[in-house]
């Protein structure tokens, strides 16, 4: 069942599960026998962190940072701000990062250059979606399951005025959603 608010499902929840167990599948493999810490970029990547995490057939710890740089708006305001560190050190450790979607690509761009000086012992990128052609910065993602076009996209853990994260699916909201809540 779709919500009466979402105008199009873009990744139905089958084809989102298929492209994170592909994803675990990919992580599986490279990260055998190494040291795997999950870092989940709160809040968008949890609901994906959590699928990714128990698709994973490798051990792995799981810490979370949290940045800021939408608000409720649908678009980024261009400036990053760290809300929440990690509560342990990286260095020597191999660090996946998760991220729900790959926008303008300064929230990775900043995430990055923040962990980068702590010395992990490899520091990479995994992202269920990405608009290329909203990318302004050009961040390295390794793991990356979905390219969708530059609409703003709810579900899956991506929010608009931090609901409908909860949703199965990725899909589009209706108009009348953002006008009737006078634009976030
Ligand atoms: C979203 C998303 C990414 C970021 C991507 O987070 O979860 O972290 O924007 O956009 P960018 O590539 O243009 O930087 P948001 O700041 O909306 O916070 P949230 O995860 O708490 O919803």
């Amino acid at each position: 069942m779709v919500l009466a608010e979402i105008e199009t499902v873009l990744l139905d929840e089958a084809r989102v599960q298929v492209g994170v167990a592909e994803l675990a599948r990919r992580i599986s493999e490279d990260y055998q026998g190494r040291d795997l810490l999950l870092v989940g970029v709160l809040k968008g990547a949890v609901v994906f962190m959590a699928d990714l995490s128990r698709a994973l057939t490798v051990p792995h710890e799981v810490d979370f940072i949290a940045t800021s740089s939408y608000g409720s708006a649908t678009e980024t305001s261009g400036v990053v701000r760290l809300l929440k560190d990690l509560d342990r050190e990286i260095e020597g450790r191999h660090v996946v990062l998760v991220e729900d979607i790959v926008d303008s690509g300064l929230t990775l761009d900043y995430l990055l250059a923040t962990l980068r000086p702590r010395r992990p012992a490899s520091l990479e990128v995994c992202a269920l979606l990405q608009k290329p052609d909203e990318l302004r910065v050009e961040v390295p993602v390794r793991y990356k399951a979905f390219d969708i076009p530059s609409v703003f996209v709810v579900g899956y853990g991506l929010d608009y005025a931090e609901r409908y994260r909860n949703l199965p699916y990725v899909g589009t909201l209706r108009r009348e959603v953002y006008e009737r809540s006078g634009g976030g």
